[in-house]
This record gives structure tokens, C-alpha cells and sequence, in this order.
């Protein structure tokens, strides 16, 4: 077994949903727009994954037949997309979690370097949640979740979970070492990055994939 997948913070789920999905995804004949969908329906799965463990609070309700002390997310909840390709996970985790914030993070990756370069922010004046999911479906070298965990905790966030769809076991071994505090929720691991920093074998290039760029 790939020895990240035995680091207690790294969770690859077994659905066989995502398993289904993931493998038309990964199909070079798959369009952009099936894509697109897939990416969405995948973020909705995943999500219900990386948010076993949210805390609740006590919240009593009357129904029409009477009393009862029902619960309410205690966690306000900020999405973190990392742009371009974790815009495509955005919608499917509103819609599971409608309240959230959606802060927009610009990351691409340097050709040459393979260094994350940030370009864009959106982030509130000060944070306002108890929670980030950042949202990327790639997690390959790990230098733009790194980047984007950095940001984050720089502004003062205090829980952070990764989501994703394929990891590189160089990508997990890089996130964990680096943040061993962030837990990070994937559809599957990978063998291994190839010599120009692509998941082999992966789904190619999830942004170019998404929007119709490649
Ligand atoms: C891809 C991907 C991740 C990053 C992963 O984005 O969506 O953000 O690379 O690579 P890393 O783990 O080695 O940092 P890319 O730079 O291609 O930008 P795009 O989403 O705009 O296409």
C-alpha cells in the first residue's frame, strides 16, 4: 500500500459512486460539458465525506405533532475554490451547503518551476468562518494547496480541510508534511507525477478539461 494512504489525516473514499464517476472523467473521449457535470457530482460526494465530523449545536424546533431538540451546524463554513479548475466543486458544495461563503483564491502553477504563483484574492476583511474546504480537484507537487493553506492560516483560519479528486502520493506527501493539521478528502490516489508535474494517470488538465481550453 502507497504509504500516504496510511497517514491518519489523508481519507480516499471507497464510495463506488465516486469510483464510477471518477473512471468517465479520466476517459479521454469525455467532453467538457460531461466533465463539468462530473466534477460537480463528484464535489457533492465528497463533500458529504469532509463534513462527517462538523459540529453541532443544540436546536430545538416545534413540529406539528410537538417538541423536539434537534441539531444546527455550529461552524460558519468558507468554500475556498482555487482557481481555475476548483471552481468546477463550487456549486456542488453550495448546494449541500447553501450558507457558506465562497472565497476565490487565483493559484496556477508555473510551467518551468511547478512553483504556485498567487494571482488573485478574494478573501472577507477578516475571517468570518471556523472552517475552509479548499477546493481543487488536482493535488499534484502540493505547492498550490501548500500555497493556499498558507493564505489562509496567515489570515487567521483556523480549520482547514483539502477537497479533491486525485492526489499524487509527492502532492499528499507534501501537503502533510508541510500542514500535518489539514485533512485532506480525495476519490483516489495516483501512482506518481511525470517528469512535467502531471498525476499519471490521472485525467490530464482538470482546468483545460472543465472549460474547454485543451
Ligand atoms: C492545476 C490544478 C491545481 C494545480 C495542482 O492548476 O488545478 O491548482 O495545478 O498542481 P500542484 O499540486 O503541483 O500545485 P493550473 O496551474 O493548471 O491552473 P488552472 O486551474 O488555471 O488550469
Amino acid at each position: 500500500m502507497c504509504s500516504v494512504l496510511m497517514k491518519p489525516q489523508v481519507h480516499v473514499s471507497d464510495h463506488p459512486l465516486l469510483k464510477h464517476k471518477l473512471t468517465l472523467l479520466r476517459d479521454v473521449n469525455t467532453k467538457h460539458r460531461q466533465f463539468r457535470e462530473l466534477v460537480g457530482e463528484m464535489a457533492k460526494l465528497l463533500c458529504y465525506e469532509a463534513t462527517a465530523d462538523l459540529w453541532l449545536q443544540d436546536w430545538p424546533v416545534e413540529t406539528p405533532m410537538g417538541h423536539v431538540v434537534g441539531h444546527k451546524l455550529y461552524s460558519e463554513i468558507g468554500l475556498v475554490p482555487i482557481l481555475r479548475a476548483g471552481l468546477g466543486m463550487v456549486d456542488g458544495l453550495l448546494e449541500m451547503i447553501p450558507g457558506s461563503q465562497v472565497w476565490h483564491l487565483g493559484i496556477y502553477r508555473d510551467e518551468k518551476t511547478l512553483r504556485p504563483v498567487e494571482y488573485y484574492n478574494k478573501l472577507p476583511v477578516e475571517p468570518t468562518v471556523q472552517l475552509c474546504l479548499i477546493l481543487d480537484p488536482m493535488l499534484a507537487t502540493g505547492g498550490s494547496a501548500s500555497a493556499a493553506v498558507e493564505v489562509l492560516k496567515r489570515w487567521g483560519v483556523e480549520r482547514i480541510k483539502f477537497v479533491g479528486l486525485i492526489g499524487a502520493p509527492e502532492g499528499i506527501e507534501h501537503l502533510t508534511s508541510a500542514h500535518p493539521d489539514v485533512h485532506i478528502y480525495l476519490a483516489a490516489v495516483d501512482e506518481r507525477l511525470n517528469d512535467i508535474g502531471f498525476i499519471v494517470p490521472g485525467l490530464g488538465d482538470a482546468g483545460d478539461r472543465q472549460f474547454g481550453t485543451g
